[in-house]
C-alpha cells in the first residue's frame, strides 16, 4: 500500500501477464485489482460475493448464466471503456475479450479470481487472490 497517488496507466505498464489480477490498493477489507484480459476466461462463479467490473480500455463481454439449469436464461454484456457492471454472487459467469482489454475489479480481500467453483482450468489462467503489484 503507497500513501501517494497510483497511475492505473503506470500500474498496468509494470506487468503482461494476461487474467493475471494485480492489487493496486485497499479499500477496508476490498481489494482494487486490474487486470489485462485477451480471449477467453473459464465459467466459474463466486458463491459469497458481488464481483465489480469497470473497463479502463478496450472491450470486455461477459457472458451470464444462472447456476440451476446448465445453460438456461444466458446472456452476455458487453461492456466498452468507462463502463461499469456488477456480477452477481452466485452468478455463472465467464469474461472474454477478443481484442483484448484493461479492467479494475472491487471485492473482498481473498477473492479467486477463478471463482469457488469452475470449469477446468486452461494452462494460461491463473487461479489467484490478486498479485501484488
Ligand atoms: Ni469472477
Amino acid at each position: 500500500m503507497t500513501d501517494e497517488p497510483i497511475s492505473l496507466r503506470a500500474a498496468l505498464a509494470r506487468f503482461d501477464r494476461l487474467w493475471s489480477p494485480r492489487i493496486v490498493t485497499r479499500v477496508n477489507d476490498y481489494d482494487v485489482r486490474i487486470a489485462k484480459v485477451a480471449g477467453e476466461h473459464v465459467w466459474h462463479a463466486h458463491a459469497d460475493t458481488d464481483e465489480f467490473f469497470l473497463v479502463l480500455e478496450g472491450e470486455l463481454t461477459i457472458a451470464l448464466r444462472d447456476g440451476g439449469a446448465a445453460g438456461a436464461g444466458g446472456r452476455a454484456v458487453t461492456l466498452a471503456a468507462g463502463e461499469v457492471f456488477v456480477v452477481p454472487r452466485g452468478m455463472e459467469h465467464k469474461p472474454s475479450s477478443a481484442a483484448g482489454a484493461s479492467i479494475l475489479m472491487f471485492e473482498p480481500t481473498g477473492t479467486l479470481s477463478v471463482g469457488d467453483r469452475h470449469d477446468e482450468l486452461p494452462g494460461h489462467l491463473d487461479a489467484t487472490t490478486g498479485h501484488r503489484l
